[in-house]
């Protein structure tokens, strides 16, 4: 990879720009190239700074008269480059730069030599932290843990594409609260004791059955939610066991890890059925470290008493943010504090994606600022260490409703692949799971989404079979051909004299910076845009251009390739990998 990465084309244009706005304006610093890929008649790419230049520098001594004449400046002193054929000015200042087509179609031929690998862009991170999926214990995995898991899955394999260190978190809620949305009951780790003691009460014998007495733990949490409520010394005893959980008493301890594990079974069908790879540090995990996080941020004198609690005060927002309840007990933002404090300063991550619904934003918001207050992140949102709260819209059933079973419950996850199974018995089960991630991550991810099972898997249109489809036409016509694809990489080269070749190949060689684009802005969706332009493109090319047979048929060949290799790479950043399933 290394010195044959030269960055997206959009970075190589900009890095031409860069070079050129320092010679004709050599005082002016911070100075960013604004380059564009462009669909105009005239280029291929665009440089826009000639207006915000002249806007800058008009009231100073200067030989320009207007953006034009610094288009034409921005022009005549960009570097020769063989990536360019020719340049333009157009209205105020645009600087239009049409690339050589022959350097498309080197370049091409190149990655196929040297690997898709050759294509990751460039980004300015090299460890990240994705916190995804992140289900509760002792409660299922609903359908907005799977929407986190799958576009939390999706921006750690476009991190890892780009070279950059993931660490995937699981953070799973297996302590400080049970923070669940919708049906939530109780907050806090009396949830925790009252399930232990319901455990204890009904299996006597729960160090060796218990596992399998417990089964459904859906069921278990209920009943043991309303032996909770019905009687008030159970409740007693429940309260009593949270202390003895806390103080590390052993009994309580195995009894609790018991609990988890069955959880974590369930959590790990999916991963396994979904092909995600999640390491779990919980809740649990960060614990030890609250109390050494709340002191230091005491000691800044960040965390006021209010009401009996301990709270953080934010700029701009009425209620502060609890770090440590009237109780004294930690909750999620005191997890969150410490989890946040460990990424940065143990695991040393420049970058901490949060990946859950869009109902959690205030938190995130309250304890990022918490967090700048405190000088662990800088006050510009543009600089490292970096967090993001990536948000995402709710699953909407065909009533325009958030999704729900009859009983009106949240769709459990496992419910969801199963009825994706009986669906599919004509088909491939993992056709069908990719149907189901496709469609989930090709919206944009903050709206709410419609779940419609027939739209999913319908082979036209936007859908994962459709470009399984298109993908695999393409390998078959590699295969009829009946010519050595790798004797054809070293023996023959690629040229682009049609439009729809050319239009096809310029596609390909955005593929990098789409990548980076979808990275940055922390958007799949972007992706599955670019995956069906490119069969769109594909299918155009391929009804105008012979292959099979003709004389141009080696540079066509390796154009079918190119498109295929691209469009596995899209398929197995978007968690779609053939073969990965169970
Ligand atoms: N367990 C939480 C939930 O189910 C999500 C946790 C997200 N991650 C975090 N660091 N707060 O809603």
């Amino acid at each position: 990879m290394g010195e044959d990465n030269l960055g997206s084309v959009k970075q190589q244009i900009s890095k031409l720009f860069e070079v050129s706005l320092k010679a004709i304006v050599p005082d002016e610093s911070n100075l960013e190239p604004l380059v564009a890929a462009c669909t105009g008649r005239f280029g291929d790419y665009q440089c826009n700074n000639a207006m915000s230049l002249w806007s800058r520098i008009k009231g100073k001594k200067t030989e320009f008269r207007g953006p034009p004449s610094i288009g034409q400046a921005l022009m005549k002193n960009l570097p020769q480059s063989e990536m360019v054929e020719s340049c333009s000015v157009a209205g105020p200042g645009f600087v239009n730069v049409v690339l050589s087509t022959e350097w498309i179609a080197k370049s091409i031929h190149k990655m196929l030599t040297n690997g898709i690998g050759t294509w990751a862009p460039k980004l300015k991170v090299n460890t990240a932290v994705v916190d995804f999926s992140s289900p509760n214990i002792a409660k299922e995995m609903h359908v907005g843990h799977l929407r986190s898991t799958i576009i939390g899955d999706t921006l750690a394999r476009m991190l890892e594409f780009s070279n950059v260190e993931v660490l995937r978190r699981n953070h799973v809620g297996d302590w400080g609260t049970q923070f669940v949305i919708g049906n939530s009951i109780l907050k806090g780790p009396i949830s925790f004791g009252m399930l232990i003691e319901f455990l204890f009460e009904e299996f006597p014998n729960w160090e060796d059955a218990g596992e399998q007495a417990i089964g459904d733990l859906q069921a278990f949490y209920k009943a043991s939610k309303q032996r909770f409520d019905a009687d008030p010394a159970f409740k007693e005893r429940a309260q009593q066991a949270v202390v003895r959980l806390q103080g590390g008493e052993e009994k309580y301890r195995a009894a609790w890890a018991q609990i988890c594990d069955i959880s974590r079974q369930e959590f790990h069908q999916v991963y396994k059925r979904l092909g995600v790879h999640i390491e779990e540090k919980g809740e649990s995990f960060y614990n030890p470290y609250i109390p050494g996080v709340l002191e230091a941020l005491s000691n800044q004198g960040l965390i006021e008493e209010s009401e009996g609690a301990r709270v953080i005060f934010i700029e701009g927002k009425n209620i502060p943010l609890i770090v440590v309840k009237s109780d004294g007990g930690y909750n999620y933002a005191s997890t969150d504090l410490a989890a946040l404090w460990y990424r940065l300063n143990e695991e040393k991550a420049q970058w901490i994606i949060y990946v859950t619904d869009v109902g959690q934003s205030l938190h995130f918001e309250m304890f990022f600022s918490a967090a700048k207050r405190a000088g662990w992140l800088p006050a510009d949102d543009n600089l490292y260490p970096k967090v993001n709260h990536v948000g995402f819209g709710l699953v909407l059933g065909d009533d325009g409703k958030r999704f729900r079973t009859r009983s009106s419950e949240v769709v459990r996850l496992v419910d969801l692949l199963d009825e994706a199974k009986n669906r599919s018995k004509a088909v491939l089960i993992e056709r069908v799971i990719f149907s189901f991630l496709y469609a989930d991550l090709k919206n944009n991810r903050l709206t709410n989404y419609t779940f419609n099972y027939d739209q999913m898997l319908n082979d036209k249109g936007n859908t994962a079979v459709y470009l399984l489809y298109a993908h695999a036409r393409i390998c078959s016509i590699i295969r009829k051909s009946g010519k050595d694809i790798e004797e054809l990489k070293k023996k023959g080269s690629i040229s682009l004299d049609h439009a729809d070749e050319r239009v096809l190949g310029l596609h390909l060689m955005q593929f990098a910076e789409i990548v980076e684009e979808a990275c940055t802005n922390l958007l799949p969706n972007v992706l599955c845009e670019y995956l069906y332009n490119l069969s769109e493109n594909f299918t155009r090319f391929y009804s105008n251009c012979q292959v099979v047979g003709s004389p141009e048929e080696t540079s066509r060949l390796l154009l079918c390739e190119a498109t295929a290799v691209v469009m596995r790479k899209c398929f197995h950043l978007l968690g779609i990998t053939p073969g990965a399933m169970g």
